[in-house]
């Protein structure tokens, strides 16, 4: 290669497709994982993030140890299929350079595979057809992991014909929306013609075709695309308040480089919040980023890849829970008078639920006299209380303001001896 060749970023690939057409499934497949098993009711509720490095997808592939892969791995974004979620498919896409269209082969096109369609052209995102499920065409040999050439030269003639006829289906739907498509091993115009790949997630035929198309194919498709940039671009996943971490940020960095002490601004449903980044985190490579696992530290890290930011919220105080916007306001008014002077974290209405003592919590990390719950005129549900015994945040309740604020100094003064 000439030295003057441009640095590639990792390509973010999204996840399309009609609900249960085997998006999760397939990447399981990739990743050597379970994450679709364990998905309430089956069906994916939250955008998710794996990075695969190059070295793993090389060992899923037939690639030979001296044939360069381009790009140094793979971001891949896993959406919802259901109907309900097509605001979450939106912006998976909008965060994306390429896409996989899963299609279940024996259902065809279906709704949300049209409505995928429909978003990939308004984007102008190039797209691979991932045609899933061939294990289920009647009478299917396994073969598994073979590349789907292989695997059909094994199938008898009635298999054969039946995944003609319904390949054949598959691409006539495409092109009443608009979309010329081939089988990839039979496609001489890749650049014009949207590639189809056999897949199945359950035995794993096809899958290593997928894998190479993506990052063989993909990556002299979209080179100016993938260029990498030190300017940060990034896209917000979620907000979490994290019982250990404090706040995080789960992002897809789509260029540039993310450092430790890096300020950063994130919007949250109370308006933007200003922070620096405190640590960055990443799930093992082939793991989910919104799975719950262990993490890896990093001082930085480079796009494109799923990231999680523990910030360092720069706000520090208190927590106060009221049984009305009133007495709420009243509260706060007084807390923060000249003569009590006391700083308001977060607050909420209604009862002193865990989810409160994990907030207020955030506090025992960075100001210990500031763990603490002001509840006033509100119950306190038991996992709440003993939620708070267990981690050592304070809940003082009283019937006056006066009292909650006396009862917090004295509170104070007994830490400080
Ligand atoms: P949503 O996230 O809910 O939109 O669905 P999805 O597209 O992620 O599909 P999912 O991975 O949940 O798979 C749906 C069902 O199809 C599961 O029961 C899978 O085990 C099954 N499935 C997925 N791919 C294959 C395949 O290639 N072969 C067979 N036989 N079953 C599959
Ligand atoms: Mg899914
Ligand atoms: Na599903």
């Amino acid at each position: 290669a000439s030295g003057d060749e441009k640095e590639l970023r990792a390509p973010i690939c999204c996840i399309l497709g009609h609900v249960d057409a085997g998006k999760t499934k397939l990447l399981d497949c990739i990743r050597g994982t379970h994450v679709q098993e364990r998905e309430a009711g089956g069906i994916t509720q939250q955008i998710g993030a794996t990075y695969l490095p190059a070295e793993n997808i090389r060992d899923r592939t037939s690639l030979k140890a001296e044939t360069a892969i381009k790009v140094p791995g793979l971001l891949v974004i896993d959406t919802p299929g259901h109907e309900s979620f097509s605001k979450m498919r939106s912006r998976g896409l909008s965060m994306c350079d390429v896409a996989v269209v899963v299609v279940d082969i024996t259902k065809g096109l279906e709704k949300q595979t049209v409505e995928s369609l429909h978003l990939l052209r308004r984007h102008n995102v190039s797209f691979i057809v991932a045609l899933n499920k061939v294990d289920r065409l009647y009478g299917w040999k396994e073969c598994t992991n073979a590349p789907i050439v292989e695997a059909l030269k094994k199938q008898s003639d009635d298999v054969k014909s039946e995944y003609k006829w319904r390949l054949t289906k598959v691409v006539t739907d495409f092109k009443e929306n608009g979309f010329n498509t081939a089988p990839y091993y039979e496609n001489n115009k890749k650049k014009k013609v949207v590639n189809i790949a056999p897949t199945s997630a359950e035995s794993g035929e096809g899958v290593p075709d997928l894998l190479l198309l993506l990052v063989r194919w993909l990556p002299d498709i979209i080179t100016d695309k993938l260029a990498y940039d030190d300017t940060v671009e990034c896209t917000v996943l979620e907000v979490n308040e994290h019982k250990d971490l404090g706040t995080t940020v789960d992002v897809v960095l789509i260029n540039g480089v993310l450092r430790q002490g890096d300020q950063v601004i994130v919007c949250t449903k109370q308006g933007p919040v200003t922070t620096i980044i405190r640590d960055l985190l990443t799930p093992h490579p082939m793991k989910e980023l919104k799975a719950k696992g262990a993490y890896k530290h990093h001082k930085e890290v480079r796009a494109g890849q799923g990231v999680k930011i523990v910030a360092r919220t720069c706000k520090e105080g208190i927590y106060v829970q009221a049984s009305s916007v009133g007495t709420l306001e009243a509260i706060i008014a007084h807390l923060k008078s000249s003569s009590v002077d006391i700083p308001v974290y977060a607050w909420n209405l209604g009862p002193v639920y865990k989810q409160d003592v994990m907030k207020a919590s955030a506090m025992l990390k960075r100001k210990e006299e500031y763990a603490v719950i002001l509840a006033f005129d509100v119950k306190v549900m038991p996992e709440a209380s003993a939620l708070a015994a267990e981690s050592g945040l304070k809940i003082i309740t009283a019937d006056t303001v006066y009292r909650l604020v006396n009862i917090y100094t004295e509170h104070i003064k007994g830490l400080k001896e």
